[in-house]
């Protein structure tokens, strides 16, 4: 069941999210778990098996992809726009004498990545760009992404999509975007995919399931041009 919501309040919605994640990461320091998820171990094997090792985690939260990617070799600049989680990922890292391969950088995905162009050589995702980012400016998210990556780089993100028990469920903010639970969630569909690859080759769309709910997510892949 969905309701719809005028402009004014779409926006104090968007604009409350970085608050929102600041103040439910910090009451759940554990929120997603401790061990990598199936995305972080795909795309930990796959960039180590290429050779790899410039890695950019785009919405790094609590870091259980980071971690993982730390401990496998990998250099890792993980951002996120919650402090507080990106110092705790800088202590666990500190602790496992792992800091030097680690980079952390507070910044908002909907401004330009602050990285010079081919800096990476892979870059990693997992639910950020599904968060309360427009159509218009995950293309452009998109387009720095392939701006900052080495060409032939590879990019994993994931995304929930409109076959997940939430698509269409609480407040209707336009765009396949629905706020239920004081969350934000861009719900994808193919088209919005096939949009994000332009400038790469996607290499392929792999569903699969996270959490209780569950979570119905893709994991795309895609190589830089
Ligand atoms: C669903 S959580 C996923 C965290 C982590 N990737 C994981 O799977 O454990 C989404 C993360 O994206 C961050 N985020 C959401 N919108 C963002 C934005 N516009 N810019 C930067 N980070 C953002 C949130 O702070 C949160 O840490």
């Amino acid at each position: 069941m969905s309701t719809t919501s005028d402009d004014s309040t779409i926006g104090a919605l968007i604009a409350a999210q970085r608050a929102h994640w600041e103040s439910t990461l910090a009451a759940n320091p554990t929120m997603y778990g401790a061990e990598p998820s199936e995305p972080g171990r795909y795309a930990t094997n796959r960039f180590c098996a290429e050779g790899l090792s410039e890695v950019l985690e785009l919405g790094a939260g609590q870091g259980r992809d980071t971690l993982a990617m730390l401990e496998a070799g990998l250099e890792v600049t993980a951002l996120d726009y919650a402090v507080a989680p990106l110092a705790d990922i800088a202590d666990a890292a500190l602790s496992r004498g792992m800091k030097e391969r680690l980079m952390t950088v507070v910044h908002d995905v909907r401004e330009p990545l602050p990285f010079p162009d081919a800096g990476f050589d892979a870059c990693y995702s997992h639910m950020l760009f599904t968060m309360a980012l427009s159509s218009e400016e995950l293309a452009a998210l998109a387009n720095e992404v392939r701006r900052v990556l080495r060409p032939g780089g590879l990019c994993v993100y994931t995304v929930r999509h409109t076959a997940d028990a939430h698509f269409g469920v609480g407040r209707s903010l336009g765009d396949n975007l629905y706020e239920n639970g004081g969350f934000v969630v861009h719900f994808f569909d193919h088209g919005l995919v096939d949009r994000l690859a332009d400038g790469f080759d996607l290499d392929g769309v792999a569903a699969f399931e996270e959490g209780a709910l569950p979570r119905r997510l893709w994991r795309v892949t895609m190589r830089r041009r």
